[in-house]
């Protein structure tokens, strides 16, 4: 990377799911007080960054994603003044930080909707989020069609009769994005932060915020899906995806917004940067969100979604580069995220099956951990060495699996509510991480703590704790940290150009200048290594010259 290119072309971000992180005071939730302690960590694993996940006041409907207070912290996590240490403590270990931004909508318990219920249909404080009388004769219709993302209508009654917009739980009301004191507002919350030192911020569903005028119903589903399956197809087909006009997603108008909080951002000194969580129809539209006067990265979650197939992930790679490329943004690349199922577990299913965003992944047979192991450790080193940025999400440095046989009494994501216990929601992915120790907590939570972390760990992770990986080189927690390292070390890697190599079917080969070359394995044959001076770091052993199926190897050429 040339020395004048801002830090976030390249950054590696590691995600804070701070509920499951670490435990500062003993009450079995991941706290600040916690992040602070894993600080030396971070910096030891080769981190440029950490995106934390909703800190403010809340309620904690959606864990955070319902905000109360944009300005305060919730004291689950912590106080403002650590908050203000944390960021100081972060910037000394040379750790930059993102939190989480969330405008789509509020919480319920926040001080605009409760002055929004008490003044009643018709009034001024109904204007800032989107109230509607209901259709049929006495109104006891939802005003649309549309749809909660955690499953049910998006409209909740209330008893003087009208109806509110929430695309997410029915704590959670949707803003209205036309009405200037919004705007306002999260422009001087974005101040208020920025003025604290934060680096950034990730945009919680920063395809949502404009909704069409008129409010109409959904457009009739069409086929390819809207936001389809890639995995299993042809990346012909994939090329052909098609933009449908969506009456409250990626709607043009939003880039509006970002245009003005880019602004905002560039009233701070040092290189503040915005990440969006936009879901995007194309490539092209998710370029969109970062033109130059726009945001300046955007999650890809086109490669998350990706199958474990060679030609997929190659039109995947092809398309982000091409299209961000366009508009001057480098590309990102994340395999895993507190939504998701974790990654080991959706490679280690002989088929990694389809995925439809906004549906819940649906694992095909039964799970091997050891080739979904393999899978990841592979994935990882093709990740950070395509071109541009990179995320990691905690615990998945560790080779965690997905946590696939909570108990449902202790399910605690809404969706299981909300769609009527047939989807288990996300909590298999935010089990709290293991530290140490041989048995749980696993130092989430500090020695005699009587307190169990909030979601129970499973009883066989005493051998993926961070301890134990430690010093362990063929541990995934040892690959990470060297891989990051020769990632940092390394002029080829981080923003730049790559060009595809020659390879047999199944082989993803590219080289990037100077002298580096990256090869996966994704076919079920070995393949002869390219040529090359040194092995710099492979996933699993290379010997007699051979990539084994399911690895990945750095080569010094
Ligand atoms: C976040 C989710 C959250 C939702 C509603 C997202 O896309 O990543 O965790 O539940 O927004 O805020």
């Amino acid at each position: 990377m040339s020395q004048t290119a801002p830090w976030w072309r390249d950054a590696v971000i590691y995600q804070v799911y701070i509920r499951s992180f670490a435990d500062g005071n003993g009450d079995g939730v991941g706290d600040i007080a916690g992040i602070r302690s894993r600080l030396p960590y971070l910096k030891s694993l080769g981190v440029d960054a950490i995106w934390i996940n909703p800190w403010y006041k809340s309620p904690m409907a959606d864990h955070g994603y319902d905000v109360a207070d944009y300005r305060a912290i919730d004291p689950v996590f912590g106080t403002p003044d650590e908050a203000e240490q944390l960021i100081e403590e972060a910037h000394r270990h040379g750790i930059r930080v993102i939190p989480d931004i969330v405008p789509n909508h509020t919480s319920d318990q926040h001080a605009w909707f409760q002055a929004a219920l008490a003044a009643g249909p018709g009034s001024p404080e109904r204007l800032r989020y989107v109230f509607r009388p209901g259709r049929g004769p006495d109104g006891a219709q939802p005003p649309n069609d549309w749809v909660s993302c955690f499953g049910g209508p998006a409209w909740t009654r209330l008893p003087d009769g009208e109806w509110y917009l929430h695309l997410f739980a029915p704590q959670q009301p949707d803003l209205n994005w036309q009405h200037p004191e919004v705007r306002g507002e999260f422009e001087d919350i974005l101040r208020f932060w920025f003025s604290r030192g934060v680096d950034g911020f990730r945009i919680d569903v920063a395809h949502g915020l404009v909704k069409h005028p008129e409010l109409p119903d959904l457009p009739p589903r069409t086929e390819p899906a809207v936001l389809g399956p890639l995995s299993r197809r042809d990346p012909a087909e994939h090329r052909c995806r098609q933009h449908v006009d969506h009456p409250h997603w990626d709607r043009d108008e939003v880039h509006e917004i970002y245009r003005t909080w880019r602004k905002v951002a560039d009233e701070f000194p040092g290189d503040r940067c915005f990440v969006a969580e936009a879901w995007a129809d194309t490539p092209e539209r998710l370029a969109a969100y970062v033109r130059p006067d726009g945001l300046h990265t955007a999650f890809n979650f086109d490669f998350l979604m990706c199958g474990w197939d060679a030609k997929d992930l190659r039109a995947v790679i092809d398309d982000s580069l091409a299209m961000l490329g366009a508009v001057g943004a480098p590309a990102t690349w994340v395999l895993s995220n507190h939504d998701v199922m974790r990654h080991v577990s959706r490679y280690g299913r002989r088929t990694v099956t389809r995925w439809t965003a906004g549906e819940p992944y649906v694992p095909d047979g039964p799970l091997d951990l050891d080739l979904g192991t393999r899978r990841a450790r592979a994935a990882a080193l093709l990740m950070l060495a395509l071109p541009g940025g990179a995320y990691i999400y905690q615990g998945e440095e560790l080779g965690l699996p997905e946590v696939e046989n909570l108990p449902e009494a202790v399910l605690q994501d809404p969706i299981w509510e909300r769609s009527g216990h047939t989807d288990r929601g996300r909590d298999g992915c935010r089990v709290p991480i293991p530290w140490s120790g041989r048995t749980a907590p696993y130092g989430f939570s500090p020695d005699h703590t009587s307190t169990a972390p909030w979601l129970p760990q499973p009883p066989d992770w005493a051998d993926r704790t961070a301890t134990a990986q430690t010093g362990n080189a063929t541990s995934m927690l040892e690959l990470y940290r060297t891989a990051l390292h020769l990632r940092r070390d390394h002029p080829a890697l981080g923003d730049g150009d790559m060009t595809w190599l020659e390879t047999p079917d199944g082989v993803l080969t590219f080289a990037r200048d100077p002298g580096f070359v990256c090869a996966v394995n994704l076919s079920t044959d070995p393949h002869p290594l390219p040529p090359h001076t040194t092995v710099l770091l492979s996933s699993a052993p290379v010997t007699d010259g051979l990539l084994p199926p399911d690895e990945a190897v750095w080569l010094e050429v």
